[in-house]
């Protein structure tokens, strides 16, 4: 009788050490992982939980900034494998005479890899910036095998010089630093600065003092996008 519920006392310890053990060594696994940053981030500017959105600049204003000629010389890292001038050859990349605003994978005679066809959309300057940043993270098993490019400011200028090639959109209009300032503090100081680009759904578009004050934060987080 003693040396069963001993046995039993035992079994009901030994099941409560597992399950600690269990708990200390899946918060060890699961602790740190930390979201990945993407856009423009200012140096400096720590984002912490939900700021991340708040501590970028628009880029509009990254590219207001920019330097073509610097854009021309970084597209020197991308001639082993693209030509750029109009009706110029494929070669490991496409040609990329008038890509920006181009819907992506489209230039004629080149065989894109399913990943980048599937992605589909087309290239405006944000996507530009998310390719060139990053080609793996923005189309996961494409064929360009290019790290990116880290500096936003070398990106800027980038775009600058392939949007001079063939295509000369208008660029995203910068935003007044005043503007950004107070988008990035209400965003640190309050909630996150993530916009509902439309309004939410059953939100009250009608009602004038949310407007006045939403404005400015939805066109400085608008460009961000
Ligand atoms: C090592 C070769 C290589 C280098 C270097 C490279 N690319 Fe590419 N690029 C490719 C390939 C291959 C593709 C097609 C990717 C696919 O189909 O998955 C591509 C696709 C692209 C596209 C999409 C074109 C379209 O029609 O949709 C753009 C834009 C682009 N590259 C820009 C650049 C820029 C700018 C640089 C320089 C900073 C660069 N690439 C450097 C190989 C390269």
């Amino acid at each position: 009788m003693d040396a069963r519920s001993n046995t039993i006392a035992g079994w009901v310890l030994a099941g409560g050490i597992a399950a600690l053990g269990l708990s200390i060594v899946s918060g060890m696994y699961f602790a740190g992982h930390e979201p990945e940053k993407q856009g423009f981030v200012i140096p400096g500017v720590e984002s912490s939980e939900g700021g991340a959105a708040a501590a970028v600049v628009p880029i509009g204003n990254m590219m207001a900034a920019a330097d073509m000629s610097k854009g021309e010389a970084i597209f020197k890292k991308c001639v082993a494998c693209h030509t750029i001038a109009q009706g110029g050859a494929n070669g490991i990349g496409p040609n990329l005479w008038a890509t920006v605003g181009k819907p992506l994978a489209s230039h004629a005679g080149f065989a894109y890899s399913d990943a980048l066809k599937s992605k589909g959309g087309t290239w405006t300057f944000e996507a530009l910036n998310e390719w060139l940043a990053n080609p793996k993270k923005f189309a996961p098993g494409n064929k360009m095998t290019f790290a990116g490019l880290g500096n936003p400011e070398e990106r800027a200028a980038l775009m600058l010089y392939l949007n001079s090639q063939g295509s000369n959109l208008p660029l995203p209009s910068p935003v007044e630093a005043a503007v950004a300032n107070a988008a990035v503090a209400e965003g640190a100081a309050a909630e996150p600065a993530t916009p509902e680009g439309p309004p939410a759904p059953g939100a009250d578009t009608s009602t004038p003092t949310t407007n006045a004050t939403q404005g400015p934060a939805q066109a400085a987080t608008d460009n961000t996008k």
